[in-house]
């Protein structure tokens, strides 16, 4: 019997669990995930009234949604969110998406040591350590997903952005060690490297210079993004590990 005839009932009884839910590219994932069938604890850090809102608009679709404080950059926060998660969800945390992520541009010779750390600390340290504590409970069930968000800045230099692009390579490379590491205990981990897309973040960034050095001549939407880690979070994607999937509209290409 083929790996998909002989497969479980999907998603199986665990919960997904989206860090930076509230806003932006992490939102559409949750609402992505949660169409899906997956309950979905949504990790914020400041915007508690749009993590609110993305629980509420994923409950009137008549899925299950909880959002849960911490800042992903605090060493405690791995543990407190996983526990909240699993217990208001009642089910384990068996997809992790590690979306968390913020920008302190500035060129190399004025980075200063506080842009430089905030960056590495929320963008790569905070996705290792949830990736750590997601592990311990994906090999006990001999399941998991785990999609960490990268950037074409990781695979292409973008100037004013080498704390960025130090993170973001950084957690590719990561991506690619976790997921040879755990693959027969029927775990993958895969990237996601975005390009230009029209969030908070980008949203002083992209006019038309920018946009006609981009082939396919526009920034790309959230759900643009959250459609391929659908895929990825999805039972058909159980062979696809240690990818790193480009939606740039050709940028990195
Ligand atoms: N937009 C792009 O073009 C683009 C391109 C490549 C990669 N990316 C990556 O995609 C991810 C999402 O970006 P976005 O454009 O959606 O950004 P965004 O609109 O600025 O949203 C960022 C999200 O991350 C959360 N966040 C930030 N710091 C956090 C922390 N310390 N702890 C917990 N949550 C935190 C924010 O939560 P609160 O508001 O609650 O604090 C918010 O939900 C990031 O990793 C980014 O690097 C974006």
């Amino acid at each position: 019997m083929s790996e998909l005839g002989s497969a479980p009932a999907w998603p199986p009884a665990g919960c997904a669990l989206v860090t930076g839910g509230s806003r932006g590219i992490g939102a559409a994932i949750a609402r992505a995930l949660a169409q899906e069938g997956w309950p979905v604890a949504v990790n914020y850090n400041g915007s508690a009234q749009a993590a609110a809102e993305v629980v509420s608009a994923i409950e009137a679709a008549g899925g299950r949604a909880v959002a849960l404080q911490g800042d992903v950059a605090d060493p405690q926060v791995p543990e407190l969110v996983f526990a909240q998660a699993e217990e208001r969800l009642g089910v384990p945390v068996l997809a992790l998406v590690n979306n968390a992520g913020i920008t302190r541009d500035n060129l190399a010779p004025s980075l200063t040591d506080e842009e430089w750390d905030a960056v590495i600390a929320t963008n790569l340290t905070g996705a290792f350590r949830f990736t750590r504590r997601a592990l311990k409970g994906m090999m006990r069930a001999r399941v998991g997903r785990i999609v960490n968000i990268a950037s074409v800045s990781a695979l292409r230099a973008n100037p004013g952005q080498a704390n960025y692009a130090a993170a973001k390579a950084g957690l590719v490379q990561f991506t690619r060690t976790v997921a040879v590491e755990v693959a027969r205990r029927g775990v993958t981990v895969n990237a996601v490297a975005p390009g230009f897309i029209a969030t908070d973040m980008t949203s002083e960034l992209i006019g038309p210079d920018l946009l006609a050095a981009i082939p396919a001549r526009r920034a790309g939407n959230v759900e643009e993004v959250a459609a391929c880690v659908r895929f990825l979070v999805s039972r058909q994607a159980s062979y696809v590990t240690g990818a790193v999937l480009t939606v740039d509209g050709g940028l990195g290409a």
